[in-house]
């Protein structure tokens, strides 16, 4: 593993912390290009109140020296600005347990009745909690924000190389975009997905979209989706088919499913295959008869395989499906229980989104483009971009050769 990175911070503490290792020297970081990333997971119609309170920006804090990146562990900070509300219930230090006020606060922001769905009921059997609160600030999808900071610095990595990583969704419960119209160019759907306010590719689908969410919130209810994720221009041979561990499917499905909701990876076809014949489903090769030794020489039919062969990208677009659930705090909640008076009751709410499927679509975009840049350092070096430059062009003019 060449790339690590590790979060901290709770939901409503005071910031968010990220250190990022293995980052080459040499790379040029615009706060603003990450900025740009933070504020796209901050949107999406269905999002809650907690969005219109945060304006989640990155505070570079080491590994940097004038704008670029040094080879150091990257570190970052951001803040949350919802802390001045809660300061005291999620102080990091102990608070004056004799000033009835103090307790007051720290009462107001208990938690004993679980919600289905989240961690709060397992999380607190198994770190033993008496108040979930201590489970759900740090089970909370606010750490997705660290990993967007991660991801919009891997794609910075990638863009050096041409690499593209992108998303878009395709149906948010049960309104679908019509996959078979959708088509293969993947930057015209991002570009237009970028307009729409569910970040679904087509205007009039993006409205039943909204209609859908707009109706869930009036049932006190929340919603799922679809969503695709797609990297362009990756080069052939980023991971291996020579150890399990190794294999780029199996790295890309464990980094997406890590995501708050996700219920399902798949990778090109997906389940599919399991309808068809083998003649249908495998990418089938011919000679590039327009190929000048700027690129590879073979070429495909098509891309079932989602760009991935014997856990190795194959040089075509990698192309993924994920299914997340329907976020699990209800303004009408489930039934559950108080884990304090051992009573049957209703689940905690607490403000809350209705559908956070185009968020999720940021966010797996940065585990993607994470997975990504390992899989590129690992096969390319790390310690600067000069050298991972140099690599990669003498690999890719050897490839073009074959
Ligand atoms: C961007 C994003 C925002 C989320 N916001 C909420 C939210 O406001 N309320 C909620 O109950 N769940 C929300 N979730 C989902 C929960 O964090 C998640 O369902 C929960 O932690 C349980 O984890 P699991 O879905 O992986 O089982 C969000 C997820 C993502 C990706």
């Amino acid at each position: 593993m060449n790339l690590r990175f590790l979060t901290a911070g709770e939901s409503h503490g005071p910031e968010l912390n990220i250190i990022i290792e293995g980052i080459p020297a040499s790379l040029e970081i615009n706060p603003e290009d990450i900025n740009a990333d933070l504020k796209r997971r901050q949107g999406g119609y269905g999002r809650g109140g907690r969005m219109k309170i945060e304006k989640d920006q990155v505070i570079f804090t080491g590994g940097m020296r004038l704008g670029k990146t040094i080879g150091g562990p990257l570190s970052v900070r951001i803040i949350n600005n919802d802390y001045k509300n809660w300061d005291v219930a999620m102080s990091p230090v102990s608070q004056d347990l004799s000033n009835p006020e103090v307790v007051e606060k720290i009462q107001s922001k208990y938690v004993s009745r679980v919600r289905p769905g989240h961690a709060d009921l397992v999380g607190a059997l198994k770190y033993n909690h008496e108040d979930v609160r201590n489970v759900l600030e740090r089970s909370s999808a606010r750490e997705t924000t660290s990993r967007v900071v991660v991801g919009a610095i891997c794609k910075r990595l990638l863009k050096e190389f041409n690499v593209s990583v992108l998303s878009y969704v395709i149906r948010i419960g049960s309104v679908s975009i019509d996959l078979k119209s959708l088509g293969t160019n993947y930057s015209e759907l991002f570009s237009k997905a970028e307009q729409s306010e569910v970040r679904c590719p087509d205007v009039k689908v993006s409205e039943l979209m909204k209609e859908e969410i707009t109706k869930a919130r009036t049932l006190g209810d929340t919603l799922g989706g679809l969503i695709h994720i797609v990297a362009s221009n990756v080069p052939p041979g980023l991971g291996s088919y020579t150890q399990w561990d190794k294999r780029l499917n199996g790295r890309i499905a464990g980094a997406l499913m890590s995501v708050h909701t996700v219920k399902s990876v798949e990778v090109g076809l997906g389940k599919m295959v399991s309808e068809f014949f083998g003649s249908q489903v495998h990418d089938q090769i011919y000679i590039d008869e327009k190929w000048n030794n700027d690129r590879l020489r073979y070429k495909r039919k098509t891309n079932n395989a989602g760009g991935i062969e014997g856990g190795m990208s194959n040089g075509q677009p990698i192309v993924c499906t994920v299914a997340t659930k329907p976020i699990p705090t209800l303004i009408k909640p489930l039934d559950s229980v108080d884990i304090k008076s051992k009573t049957n009751t209703q689940a905690h709410f607490e403000r809350s989104d209705i559908c956070v499927v185009p968020a999720a679509g940021v966010v797996l975009e940065a585990m993607l483009a994470y997975v990504l840049s390992n899989t590129f350092l690992e096969k390319f070096g790390s310690d600067s971009i000069e050298e991972l430059t140099d690599n990669y062009n003498h690999y890719m003019k050897r490839c073009f050769a074959r």
